[in-house]
């Protein structure tokens, strides 16, 4: 894995783009279209240029690395719940009784002598090259723009090192760093994340604090960085304990930092705790922007590389992106460690739909009246689990968890709103519905119990719901229905929003005869007939709190907010293309979409 371009071409169908493509916009519009490809491809660029800056980068850009499963199970040198099923044996390793079961355990424990990182003398390969503070000009990285509104570029594949103010817990998070001028970054660790904690202890004791950010190497080390390990455990155990070698580290050269050998380009120094700067907007993996907000700036005191370095980095925005396929290891290989905590859970799947954290889908044994309960608050109250904000569990023998057809009608069947809770607490931080930043609505839905008895009285067509809509209210444009097969079927409407939806809401209580769970979104770039980008949309845009009423029926508003529903944060914008960079790379037959395409991912506002 010292060569991934080279790994790559043999292992994962690298595809190599020479045309100069500008590392604003260009490039990520590129990456951003590949990887919702079914068949998506990791892409080397081989000659960035910035038209605006005038610059020829030397250092191709490497994308999409973690481009499909195939190769992020490649990455990790075996299924990830072959690796689970590793930690599941470590996690209850049991004393051994007898000379034989002692034998059959010297494996297992020769292995963890692998786990430890090692600290190296002398230099890395990553210290090939080495740049002065006198030196030092962020310029030369083909630092990506990804989308129009963007505060800036950002390195968006960065592996962020800090320690503890006494230098005894190491930490590695995956953080993106705006650039800011030649030599200084904008560090986003949210409020909730490790380094964000140590830099706590630092703004305490008045002292600067070292980081050191490492980009490229094993692509390894990059979704470790992402792994939610819980607080305190270096994430490069894990490295460790997955590769069966230990992760090799050196000295940066400025602070007292290690990193591993042999990642291809290092950027070192001290975050003054007395700065802030603001960081953003930035188009997130949310599908949405982050606004402005005020973050740690570090002030670069050396850069290093190897001789012939590659810049790594990726896009996010709306799903399916590349962190669909590093997720999917994360949400395999955690699978031992929240059993611990929720002995009877079976499995648990996280759409990328739901961007993660918005929805999470779980299959338990349940032994006990509101065990289904006890998993919800289990979930909330640990670690990062804590900001899923819909929390759906089913039974044992509901069917499996990534066949999302089947689990749907298996939880529209049961579908019970005495089955459903509605509570407050953490949130993640990139989260916009909730009317405060950092706290709002949960919603646990327990559909672990049989099937319910009374479906909708009187099921319509969708042109004759609509029909009588209108006549309620005229800002209803266009109603669908699925899964009308089930107790529940989902009406979903389009609305041209001009006041609250609970008032709508509260007129169509005439209809309930007809509806018994009903979705609303916004008319403009919604699409009615795209489920995929209506899970994204509503598990987005909803506080269960606010935005989730069980009278006259179960509904849902999943509409962008306002001053009409007491929202008075500022809703922020979607992530998309811009029409003009597509238009040039499909002239240039870099990429090849038509407008189905277009539509389908909401890569454009609609018409
Ligand atoms: C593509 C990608 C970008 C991310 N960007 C950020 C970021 O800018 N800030 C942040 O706090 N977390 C970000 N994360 C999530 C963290 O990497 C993740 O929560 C990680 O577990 C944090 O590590 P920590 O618990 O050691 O702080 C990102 C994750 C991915 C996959």
């Amino acid at each position: 894995m010292t060569d991934v371009v080279k790994w790559l071409k043999e292992n994962g169908n690298l595809k190599i783009i020479e045309e100069p493509l500008d590392v604003e916009l260009e490039i990520p519009h590129v990456a951003y279209i590949e990887v919702k490809k079914e068949d998506s491809r990791p892409l080397l660029f081989t000659n960035p240029v910035s038209k605006a800056k005038g610059i020829t980068y030397d250092i191709p850009v490497l994308m999409n690395i973690f481009a499909n499963k195939e190769i992020t199970q490649k990455i990790f040198g075996k299924h990830p719940d072959d690796i689970a099923q590793g930690i599941d044996e470590l996690m209850k390793l049991k004393p051994p009784h007898g000379f034989l079961a002692k034998l059959a355990m010297l494996p297992k424990l020769f292995a963890l002598k692998n786990v430890f990182p090692k600290r190296l003398n002398g230099r890395g390969e990553c210290q090939e090259v080495i740049y002065s503070k006198k030196e030092v000009d962020l310029d030369k990285l083909p630092i990506l723009k990804t989308w129009e509104e963007d505060g800036g570029p950002f390195i968006t594949m960065g592996q962020v090192y800090t320690q503890s103010l006494d230098g005894k817990m190491q930490n590695l998070g995956m953080y993106r760093l705006q650039q800011y001028g030649k030599d200084r970054l904008g560090l986003h660790w949210q409020i909730h994340k490790d380094a964000s904690h140590f830099f706590d202890q630092y703004e305490k004791a008045g002292k600067k604090m070292p980081v050191t950010v490492a980009i490229g190497g094993d692509p390894l080390y990059i979704w470790c960085g992402q792994a939610p390990m819980p607080h305190g455990m270096f994430e490069l155990l894990l490295y460790g304990f997955v590769r069966n070698q230990n992760a090799r580290l050196v000295k940066s050269i400025t602070n007292d930092i290690y990193i591993p050998h042999d990642v291809d380009i290092v950027i070192e120094g001290f975050v003054d705790p007395t700065q802030r700067e603001i960081e953003g907007p930035f188009g997130d993996h949310t599908g949405y922007y982050t606004l402005k907000e005020p973050f740690p700036v570090l002030d670069v005191e050396t850069i290093t590389m190897r001789k012939n370095p590659v810049f790594q980095a990726t896009v996010v925005g709306k799903p399916p992106l590349e962190d669909k396929y590093m997720g999917w290891g994360t949400e395999r290989i955690f699978l031992p460690l929240l059993k611990p905590m929720a002995p009877d859970l079976i499995d648990y799947n996280m759409p990328e739909n739901g961007v993660f954290h918005n929805l999470i889908l779980a299959k338990m044994k349940t032994l006990y009246k509101g065990h289904a309960q006890q998993f919800m608050h289990a979930f909330w109250g640990v670690g990062q689990m804590s900001f899923v904000k819909h929390a759906i569990f089913v039974g044992e023998h509901a069917p499996d968890l990534e066949n999302h057809e089947k689990l749907t009608e298996h939880i529209l069947n049961r579908l019970e709103k005495s089955k459903i809770l509605i509570t407050h607490g953490i949130v993640d931080h990139l989260d916009h519905s909730s009317p405060e930043q950092f706290v709002g609505g949960k919603l646990g839905i327990d559909a672990t119990d049989d099937e319910i008895e009374k479906g909708v009285e009187e099921l319509i067509s969708d042109a004759v719901l609509l029909e009588k809509m209108q006549q309620i209210d005229e800002n209803i444009c266009e109603v669908k229905q699925y899964m009308i097969h089930t107790k529940t079927p989902v009406c979903v409407i389009s609305v041209a929003k001009k006041e609250s939806q609970k008032y709508m809401i509260s007129k169509l209580h005439e209809l309930k005869k007809h509806i018994k769970l009903l979705v609303i979104v916004d008319k403009a770039n919604n699409e009615l007939g795209n489920s995929y980008m209506l899970i994204w949309r509503v598990a987005n845009n909803i506080d269960a709190q606010r935005d989730i009423v069980l009278e006259p029926f179960i509904a849902i508003d999943g509409t962008n907010k306002d001053k009409h529903d007491r929202y008075d944060r500022e809703w922020p914008g979607d992530t998309f293309c811009t029409k003009e960079v597509l238009d040039r790379l499909q002239a240039k037959g870099i990429i090849d979409i038509d407008e189905t395409f277009i539509r389908h991912f909401g890569l454009l506002p609609f018409k």
